[in-house]
């Protein structure tokens, strides 16, 4: 990765791709974010100046589609799906300064003005479009590869026949400024085999862009012909401007686009290397310093499809898991850049091996030693001999090797880099055997040992920080430092460096290991329930209430009703306000079962409802009743409760 300029400040813009709102996010979207949050972690703790931005493309056809499938308007199936999205990145420790959203007033405002300059500078112009298009990649698929069944080549769906008047963007017209800049810039696109596939893209030509549709409605009207939407790739590139302050924040546009990088998968490269710099060659603005593009995640051993039923949910891992070892994982496992294989044994392995075995064993070691030995008082700077010197330059190496490592988004050689560190530090401890020290009264020598061990731990705290922030911070807690080593500079980590009467603070395991058999046993339960729900284990014995007598039950009134309507309740994630008739009479009632739901799936069900309870009002909606439905203790999944026969309405439930 290129540096700023000489001279210039130390500033560093990354963005992530911005995700589909069509769906849920699974491990390839927590992939990227994960991998943008370790490099923008990194580069804060060697003192830069970050802008780190991820966030949602809410616009195109495929989220028109999905809308209209589940009965919902796009924005409405935005703003649901937005917060999976947020949601997962709290869960993972994402640091992002900033999410976008591409419904935000502030983009359609930029999109727009770049789009009138485009114009007004002739760099856009209208024309008729002719094509076969895949709806759900979004792209007319050149006849040249697609399939002779006329399929497209990336998903392998059948392609439509297609014309369309259409703005069109000159893109051909800055090929060879475009070439000119990748030939200085060879990091420009990373890795290098996929360099060189952009750069022979580009030598092959690139034809004007059609940026408009007009067979759709769900975009940014393009300015002052408000038949057409600007097409959602012209549309979601410039998300990566517009957060940047291109139109209102000319101060920040300047202070972070020069350092700008995009990380993003294999498959969208075109889009980022040959579409998106064209548009800001176009515009005036220079192309991104770099653009990382990462290999793609099958599971064990498949394409991950919601088909196969194999999609990996992150929130799972991390609740299973923890979110460290998951991050961990995901980075070491594969190098950035190629294609790996996901499975939950392999990351068993890691955690067992890597984190439990190695890093937990070379604090846990250290720590009982000093609390043995020495009553849990860091001991006082010694003097180095040849052994520890040989350690002091390999832990110098490794610092310089990790950024370098880091630096070219080779995470994984990164991590291996520091675990090589964390190896010697356990080769260090066999070798030099502390206990007999203490046994034969080598105080000096013990102390040496100690001292050095306790300098590889600080160390490796604050390198691995980074990529597992919590387990850094528990493990800077437990050396008896102050602060967050997340916060702190790598730079400025000195040999020896100790706060007078400094204590260690022994706690709980870093990473307990994982009993393999038992585990074994779980997956094999979870997969069984996975195929056949009725399988599962049943839930915990619940806490039973007490006993009470048959006229309390008769008080309660239970009637048969169905649902006539639903409506949205302003501002609430989890409410609907159900009309519902009762036979005799139609009411209001509201429900807290809207995550579970659309309301297309609510319309017609004849649902048990508890009919004489209380009136109340909830977000100002007045609730006369509340519908029975049973869920899971972790609140996963809910069940209507319905009648197995039509029951005339009304009917009472006993
Ligand atoms: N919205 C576009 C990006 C616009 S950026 C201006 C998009 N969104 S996406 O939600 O479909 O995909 C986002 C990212 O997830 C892509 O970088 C893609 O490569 C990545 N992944 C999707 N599935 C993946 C795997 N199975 N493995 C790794 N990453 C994968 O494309």
């Amino acid at each position: 990765m290129q540096e700023n300029a000489p001279g210039a400040k130390k500033n560093f813009y990354l963005t992530t791709p911005i995700y589909y709102v069509n769906d849920i996010p699974h491990i390839g979207h927590a992939y990227t974010t994960i991998a943008a949050d370790v490099m923008c972690r990194y580069k804060r703790m060697k003192g830069y100046d970050v802008f780190f931005l991820t966030g949602t493309d809410e616009h195109g056809q495929k989220i028109e589609q999905s809308a209209s499938a589940k009965g919902l308007t796009p924005k409405q199936l935005a703003d649901r799906t937005v917060v999976n999205f947020q949601d997962l990145w709290k869960a993972l420790g994402i640091s992002n300064d900033e999410f976008i959203r591409t419904t935000e007033d502030r983009h359609r405002r930029t999109v727009q003005a770049i789009f009138s300059k485009l114009l007004d500078q002739g760099d856009i112009y209208k024309g008729t479009y002719e094509g076969w298009y895949c709806v759900p990649c979004e792209t007319y698929v050149p006849e040249s590869s697609m399939g002779d069944d006329k399929t497209c080549p990336d998903c392998r769906r059948p392609l439509q026949k297609m014309q369309e008047e259409s703005y069109f963007f000159r893109a051909s017209k800055y090929v060879d400024q475009l070439l000119a800049y990748y030939e200085k810039n060879l990091k420009g696109v990373m890795p290098k085999s996929r360099y060189n596939e952009i750069v022979s893209f580009l030598r092959s030509g690139v034809r004007d862009q059609s940026i408009s549709r007009t067979t759709l409605k769900w975009g940014i009207p393009v300015p002052g012909d408000d038949k057409h939407v600007v097409y959602v790739w012209f549309d979601a590139l410039i998300n990566y401007v517009t957060a940047c302050g291109y139109l209102d924040d000319p101060e920040k546009f300047a202070k972070y686009w020069p350092s700008v990088h995009h990380l993003v998968g294999k498959d969208i490269i075109r889009f980022h290397c040959v579409i998106w710099p064209i548009m800001l060659l176009a515009l005036g603005v220079n192309p991104p310093v770099s653009v990382f593009a990462h290999g793609w995640w099958t599971v064990e051993g498949e394409k991950m499809s919601k088909s196969r039923g194999n999609v990996v949910d992150p929130f799972e891992m991390v609740e299973r898991y923890g979110r460290d070892p998951f991050r961990y994982f995901l980075l070491r496992e594969v190098p950035f850049g190629l294609d790996g294989d996901f499975s939950e044994a392999a990351l068993v392995g890691r955690i067992n091996s890597d984190l439990a075995n190695d890093l937990g064993n070379l604090l846990n070691r250290t720590l009982q030693m000093i609390d043995n030995f020495c009553g849990g008082n860091v001991p006082a700077e010694s003097e180095p001999g040849k052994i520890e010197q040989e350690i002091r330059e390999l832990a110098a190496r490794t610092v310089d090797d990790v950024d370098g490592k880091i630096s070219d988004f080779a995470f994984d050689e990164a991590l291996k880099s520091i675990w090589a560190l964390i190896g010697r530090g356990n080769k260090y401890i066999d070798e030099t055997m502390p206990w007999k020290l203490a046994k034969e009264g080598g105080e000096e020598a013990l102390n040496r040992v100690l001292n050095t061990l306790y300098d590889i731990l600080r160390l490796s705290a604050l390198l691995v920080a980074p990529f597992v922030p919590d387990t850094a911070s528990r493990l800077w807690d437990q050396l008896g430092l102050e602060g967050n080593p997340a916060e702190l500079s790598i730079d400025g980590f000195a040999w020896g460096e100790r706060i007078p009467g400094q204590k260690v603070k022994k706690g709980k395991v870093l990473f307990p290991r994982i009993d393999l058999d038992q585990w074994r046993r779980e997956k094999a339960a979870r997969d069984n329930a996975k195929a056949d729900p009725s399988k599962a284990e049943p839930e915990a014995v619940p806490e039973h209430e007490e006993t009470v007598e048959v006229e309390a039950f008769k008080a309660i009134e239970l009637r048969i009703a169905q649902i006539l309507a639903v409506e949205e309740i302003p501002k609430s994630k989890k409410l609907y306000k159900l009309n519902i008739d009762l036979g005799y009479e139609k009411r209001t009632i509201v429900s807290g079962i809207k995550e579970f739901f659309t309301p297309e799936e609510l319309v017609g069900k004849r649902i048990v409802v508890l009919a004489n309870l209380k009136p109340a009002k909830l977000l100002g909606v007045e609730s006369n009743g509340m519908l029975l439905a049973v869920g899971d203790s972790k609140k996963t999944t809910l069940a209507l409760l319905t009648p197995d026969k039509d029951i005339p309405l009304g009917s009472r439930v006993s």
